[in-house]
């Protein structure tokens, strides 16, 4: 497993004092060492055909574990962006010990929003991992990630289970803690972010031009378990993957159309093919969502609320 044969990250976390997590509830090495294997196979080994030599952009980079992991998935090259530099010293350090050639990566240090708005980057695969729920500015965000014109980007985000499309208001508790939102040029001392409902989510991703080609299947992948630590958030739906493509990309390769989503239904399930489930058998709807569904097949959008209740 990937966490077994890469351990330093972990180890780096665990014995560098000065970098050691505030937070009352930072994860153990073990509870690291299931989360990154767990991870790995959902956010990597699952998405093996999308890395192969592709040029990776790696969005709230951390320490390095999952630049190091596009790497190591077949990516050619990869671009860290963090703007905590203790974690990008980090990261170099594992890098080192690694050997990993200089010229397959490099740490940005800085904003996210900054970076994005004073760098060309030229990028296949955009890994947006733990970040969605850490800023208030996902309209600004998706606007930067659709200039990129990635062909491929995941997204792995902490989800509010409300059934309709909002973004919930919250307060970052600990600024200082280093898996923490960090305050931006906007931030009076204390620092707001939105979390995304999984409509939310969908609703953004479609607005700024990507099409949701699945989404992981945690809940089959942890099914039949004991517990497993460090994913709880993922068993419990409060976490989710999804994988998507450039609607442009799509269209200029001719790649085969990803039927729309329904508003509110579940995601596409992603075990590791291309096995999707779409809508629901016509059987189980009502007549308004099977007009909707209809409506969504052939113009491409959904035009009004399902039946549901508000
Ligand atoms: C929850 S961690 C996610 C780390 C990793 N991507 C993952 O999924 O495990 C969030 C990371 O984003 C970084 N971060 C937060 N706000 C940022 C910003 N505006 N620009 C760049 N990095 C940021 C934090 O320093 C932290 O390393």
């Amino acid at each position: 497993m990937f966490a077994d044969e890469y351990p330093r990250f972990i180890e780096l976390s665990e014995l560098t004092p000065e970098w050691q997590d505030r937070r009352k509830d930072r994860r153990d090495a073990v509870e690291q060492r299931s989360r990154m294997n767990e991870r790995y196979e959902a956010l990597f080994a699952s998405n093996r055909d999308i890395f192969d030599g592709a040029r990776v952009l790696d969005l709230a980079s951390h320490d390095g574990r999952y630049s190091f992991a596009a790497l190591k998935t077949g990516a050619a090259h990869v671009t860290g962006v963090e703007v905590r530099q203790t974690l990008i010293d980090r990261a170099q350090l594992a890098f080192d010990f690694y050997g990993q050639e200089p010229e397959t990566y490099r740490f940005v240090r800085g904003d996210i929003f900054e970076v994005l708005a004073r760098e060309k980057f030229d990028v296949d695969v955009v890994l947006c991992f733990g970040f969605m729920y850490h800023t208030y500015r996902h309209t600004e965000l998706m606007y930067r990630l659709r200039n990129l014109a990635p062909r491929h980007m995941i997204v792995d985000t902490m989800v509010t289970r409300d059934p309709e499309r909002t973004l919930k208001l919250i307060r970052e508790p600990d600024v200082d803690d280093i898996r923490s939102a960090a305050p931006d040029a906007y931030s009076v001392g204390r620092v707001l972010v939105l979390r995304p409902s999984v409509s939310a989510l969908q609703l953004l991703l479609r607005a700024y031009g990507f099409e949701i080609e699945s989404t992981y299947d945690w809940k089959g992948r942890l099914a039949g378990r004991p517990p497993v630590p460090g994913v709880e958030g993922y068993a419990a739906g409060k976490r989710v993957t999804v994988r998507c493509r450039s609607r442009e990309a799509a269209e200029a390769a001719g790649w085969e159309s990803v039927a729309p989503l329904p508003i509110g239904s579940g995601p596409r399930p992603h075990t590791g093919g291309s096995e999707w489930t779409a809508t629901p058998p016509p059987t189980q709807l009502g007549w308004r969502e099977r007009v909707n569904q209809t409506l969504a097949k052939v113009t491409g959008y959904e035009l009004r609320r399902t039946s549901r209740k508000r």
